[in-house]
């Protein structure tokens, strides 16, 4: 007999112990609001409930998310036992344990849609919308990052559980697609109903760095801070944020005063972070700021993952990539771009595609960069830089490339180049007083 069981949204659950059922709310909201792990909640839940289906799912999906080759293993463990539940499954859940499989196996872009095609049919499954919106993210699909929440939304209002994170999504889709009045609008909206909403701060953050609002962004950040900061696992990348704001002002101290204490106050191997730690020291780097020893400290730990992780996702070869040729390690950098050249070469799915559009000439021009042959880093870079959201991240994450682009093309004297990426970047960021320093560096 087909359960009668729904969660919070309405959607329903197949059969599992009512603990189970609110076990699964109490992990949503930790996915939702980055308070509390997940991981954690549902470990615990299917020791006491092992056909807990959607545990299962979640579990997998949720490691997923973390875009690390490492965690494989585990996922396949979890998705193997959801599949072997398929005959008490409901339907939903058997095509959210396939969207799993897919994306484990590489190929991000099905899972993508036939999570697109769960949400059509159940447009209050919060869970699916965010691994939905997670992976646009990771595959730089802005639209989808704005209108996956849009095709929901009808079906969302205050009244529903969890609203403010899917407006916090949805603010963070219009940004994207540079829809800057309305993204502010909606963050403001959703931090209205859940002030301590990190995703939807850091839409707001995007919006005012975009805009080139950052004394507000800054003041925004500090002001909320509480709400945001302790003990959230985003925080990270929001403090990232914040040190953006102080380079723009040519605060470097400022910047690593965060890199210090928040942004990698101790060693991690978590991908994400050591992603905005690298992209932060390489930043500091392009403007001449001694980082001291911080790069050793971060290569090293990137050379403690690579080994797994080499060619499994190119935006994160890339940080890889910059924090070795930051702490001078060229051969292991090299070692890097030759994983990425043997996913592109090798691989199925998304991994190849994303290592062979932007990943490969990416970390080629990283590491001449770093050996200073400035005319080969902009032969690698110019061609792919506007194409770069083919392997994910924001458009504040890649203007690193950009970045780096500018500054060789200044350091190599090549004005023509240097004058053109200048003026484009003062035609979105007038105000930037980092858009004034590349403007003056050129005169020199
Ligand atoms: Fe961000």
């Amino acid at each position: 007999m087909a359960s009668t069981q729904q969660d919070a949204r309405g959607v329903p659950v197949s059969f599992c112990k009512a603990e189970s059922l609110a076990n699964f709310e109490t992990a949503l909201l930790q996915f939702q609001s980055y308070f509390g792990d997940p991981t954690v909640t549902l470990e615990k839940t299917l020791e006491h409930d092992p056909e807990f289906v959607l545990g299962h799912v979640f579990y997998a999906s949720v490691l997923l998310m973390m875009t690390e080759r490492q965690y494989i293993p585990m996922i396949r463990e979890h998705i193997e036992a959801a599949e072997s539940l398929a005959a008490k499954a409901n339907d939903r859940e058997k095509r959210l344990t396939l969207a799993a499989r897919q994306w484990m196996e590489g190929h991000w872009d099905l899972a993508s849609l036939t999570w697109d095609n769960v949400l059509a049919d159940f447009p209050r499954d919060a869970m699916t919308l965010q691994l939905g919106h997670l992976t646009d993210f990771y595959r730089g699909d802005c639209f989808n990052l704005r209108d996956r929440i849009g095709r929901a939304m009808s079906r969302w209002d205050k009244s529903v559980p969890g609203y403010s994170y899917i407006l916090g999504m949805q603010a963070f889709g219009f940004e994207e697609c540079n829809q800057y009045d309305k993204s502010e609008a909606t963050a403001n909206a959703a931090l209205d109903i859940e002030p301590r909403d990190g995703w939807s701060v850091h839409a707001l953050a995007h919006t005012l760095e975009m805009l080139g609002r950052y004394e507000e962004g800054k003041l925004m950040y500090t002001s909320r801070e509480q709400d945001w900061a302790p003990d959230n696992g985003f925080a990270f990348h929001n403090w990232w944020h914040l040190a953006l704001y102080h380079i723009e002002h040519e605060d470097f101290d400022g910047a690593l005063e965060l890199y210090d204490k928040q942004i990698l106050p101790e060693d991690s191997d978590v991908s994400l972070q050591l992603c905005d730690a690298s992209a932060l020291l390489w930043r500091l780097y392009l403007q001449g700021v001694d980082v001291s020893q911080r790069w050793d400290r971060l290569a090293s730990l990137w050379a403690a993952k690579t080994p797994v992780e080499n060619g499994y996702y190119a935006f994160n070869d890339m940080h890889a990539v910059i924090s070795l040729v930051g702490a001078g390690r060229f051969d292991a950098a090299n070692e890097v771009l030759k994983a990425v050249r043997s996913a592109a070469n090798n691989n199925i799915g998304v991994s190849a595609m994303m290592a062979g559009d932007v990943g490969i000439a990416i970390c080629d021009a990283m590491i001449a960069f770093g050996q200073q042959r400035y005319d080969d880093a902009i032969d690698k870079l110019s061609p792919i830089r506007t194409l770069a959201h083919r392997f994910g991240g924001s458009h504040a994450q890649r203007d690193i490339l950009t970045q780096t682009l500018t500054e060789a093309a200044i350091r190599s004297g090549n004005l023509g180049l240097s004058h053109s990426l200048t003026s484009e970047r003062l035609v979105h960021k007038p105000l930037s007083p980092l858009s004034l320093r590349f403007a003056n560096k050129q005169v020199i």
